[in-house]
């Protein structure tokens, strides 16, 4: 981390609760179950900073370059402008594994550290000041053994400490379970965790956002209303349940 400076998510609450923003360099786990909002809140984040010029890299690994960018171009936040002038750059993981030849069924431990190089040296050549990964669980999936994803994720965490840019790991996590990742290690690495879920008030489920924990920052774990529309992801406090 870089002591003292604070990366802004341009999500409102978020930066009035870390006192302007995420501290430079953090490692931060946005967990949620499939359709929480991870994906769209980790891209309103490269954008905000995108605006104000900081480079990044957006690794996509649990859906295709084309879908992606179909889905995002519906956001007001989204431009598609710093994507075609480099600012922000999204890379299909699936196309670096077969450029490494890594489009195997599983990989060795040595195939997981090059791949963790290459990440890094794009990061690096890109001078990213964010960085997202999404997600980490797909990232591991090809990793066979509990062993061999403990060690893979223990030398993500070391990589993404020794760089300066403030990264969001997307985590999948089952709906409704009181868990932030599939194998229980990736918040170890995690500097923050932002947990996404949902609650159901009047036959109506409501989604949420908590920040569960955020290193060198005190802020208060209360839940959220969140809300996801045309402009994105919305934070409103969350009314006491009756
Ligand atoms: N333009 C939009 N307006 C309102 N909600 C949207 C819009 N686009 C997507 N959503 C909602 O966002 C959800 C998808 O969020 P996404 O970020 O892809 O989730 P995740 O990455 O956690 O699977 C969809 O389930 C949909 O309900
Ligand atoms: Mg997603």
């Amino acid at each position: 981390m870089v002591v003292g400076e604070k990366c802004e998510t341009g999500i409102k609450e978020i930066d009035v609760q870390m006192n302007g923003g995420i501290p430079v360099g953090s490692t931060v786990l946005v967990a949620g179950s499939s359709g929480s909002g991870k994906t769209t809140l980790c891209m309103q984040f490269l954008m905000h900073g995108a605006r104000k010029g900081e480079k990044s890299v957006f690794f996509t690994i649990t859906e295709p370059l084309f879908k992606l960018l179909g889905n995002l171009e519906k956001f007001e936040f989204f431009d598609k402008r710093l994507v075609d002038n480099g600012t922000v750059t999204i890379i299909d993981l699936r196309i670096i594994f077969e450029r490494m030849g890594l489009d195997t069924e599983d990989y060795t431990v040595e195939d997981a550290s090059a791949l963790l190089d290459v990440l890094k040296d794009i990061a690096k050549e890109l001078n990213a000041k964010r960085l997202v990964i999404d997600s980490v669980t797909a990232l591991c999936y090809r990793l066979k053994s509990d062993e061999m994803i403990r060690d893979f994720i223990f030398k993500l965490g070391t990589f993404l400490a020794a760089m300066e840019c403030t990264t969001f790991l997307t985590s999948e996590i089952p709906p409704r379970k009181f868990k932030y990742s599939k194998n229980d290690i990736e918040e170890f690495i995690s500097d923050g965790i932002l947990l996404l879920g949902d609650i159901e008030r009047g036959g109506d489920l409501i989604r949420t956002l908590q920040i569960v924990k955020m290193r060198g920052v005190n802020h208060s774990r209360t839940k959220y209303a969140m809300n996801i529309s045309s402009r994105g992801v919305e934070l409103a406090p969350l009314l006491k349940m009756r």
